[in-house]
């Protein structure tokens, strides 16, 4: 088998088929299972450096056997591995257990007594990979009669049902592995942590900051750092309007067509907190002066202190 495949061919192909065999049976979601498990990672490198160093030991043997050679016994070696796979003893006794040929010096024994104006005809016996095939297929035709036909084990029409079913489950599962947060109106409060505010500040930058200017000073749309608002302060009403739009003024859209309600919720949040910046050259104050105590908006308090929102 060693000259078989010289070593260049070996390594790879041991090293490919055993990183095949652990991707298929680790579950690792998405992601290779080598990234997702840095283990399996390790192993692989410490793998394949073993593999590297056996090749180099053997070859490091086979040199210095070959050095303890006489000069017939290197004839001889050389011979028997100028080989190639196909001439191999091996494959050979393969061919010849499929095929049951004969070989051109046996046809003789085979040569049946027709003469058709010169042509003869051998009677080869059927090749035994044909014949072992057209018996599995004998065999399996008789097992699928008996199970679909005679005991009607189940149709496409339901086997497509289960897999429909099976995908359903799949989808449920995953559902539940990720609830998707869905921020209403009354369960908004403020988010106050770092990540949440960078993608409100990411959201505002993309989205929001060609009308109300990057820094919140207002160009087209109003100035949102002062405390002065059109359609009322705190994060409820901030929530209500990037989410609905303005009734007054058909620029400001209703971002809850486009942005998922968590994003509101997080660029809400980070045009609060740019409250008190005044930046250079804002807007001038449009709207009423914001009073946080005083105008509890909607029927649940503002809680604009509160730093997460609980999932459901
Ligand atoms: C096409 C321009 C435009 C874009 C883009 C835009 N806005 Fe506005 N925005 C306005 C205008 C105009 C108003 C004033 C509405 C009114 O008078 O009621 C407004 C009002 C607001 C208000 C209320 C201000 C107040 O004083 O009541 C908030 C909060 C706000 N926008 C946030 C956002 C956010 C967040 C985004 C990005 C997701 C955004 N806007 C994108 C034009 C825009």
């Amino acid at each position: 088998m060693k000259k078989i495949f010289p070593s260049y061919v070996r390594v790879p192909l041991i090293f490919a088929i055993v990183m095949v065999a652990l991707e298929y049976f680790i579950d690792s979601g998405d992601r290779p299972a080598f990234i997702q498990y840095p283990m399996v990672g390790l192993f692989l490198v410490v793998f394949l450096f073993l593999l590297v160093a056996i090749e180099v030991v053997i070859n490091a043997v086979d040199r210095v056997t070959y050095h303890m050679l006489t000069e017939e016994q290197r004839k001889q070696l050389e011979e028997a591995q100028s080989v190639s796979f196909t001439e191999s003893k091996w494959v050979q006794g393969i061919i010849k257990n499929l095929t049951r040929s004969k070989s051109i010096e046996q046809e003789a024994d085979v040569m049946l007594e027709h003469d058709y104006d010169g042509i003869k005809e051998l009677d080869n016996v059927l090749p035994p990979w044909w014949v072992n095939l057209f018996y599995a297929t004998i065999i399996f035709s008789l097992i699928y009669l008996v199970r679909f036909h005679i005991i009607g084990d189940y149709n496409q029409a339901q086997e497509f049902d289960q897999e429909v079913a099976a995908a359903q489950l799949e989808i449920e599962k995953n559902k539940a592995a990720s609830p998707k947060e869905e921020i209403t109106l009354d369960k908004v409060v403020a988010l106050t942590d770092e990540a949440s505010l960078a993608k409100g500040k990411e959201i505002f930058t993309n989205a929001c900051a060609a009308c109300h200017k990057a820094d919140g000073g207002g160009i087209v749309g109003p100035n949102l750092t002062d405390e002065f608002w059109i359609n009322g302060g705190g994060i409820k009403n901030i929530f209500k309007i990037i989410n609905e739009g303005s009734k007054n003024n058909p620029s400001m859209v209703a971002w809850g067509k486009t942005l998922e309600s968590t994003d509101i919720q997080k660029v809400a949040s980070y045009v609060l907190s740019l409250q008190g910046t005044k930046p250079a050259g804002a807007k001038a104050a449009e709207g009423e002066k914001w009073v946080e105590e005083a105008a509890p908006a909607e029927s649940a308090p503002a809680a604009t202190d509160s730093t997460t929102v609980a999932a459901k």
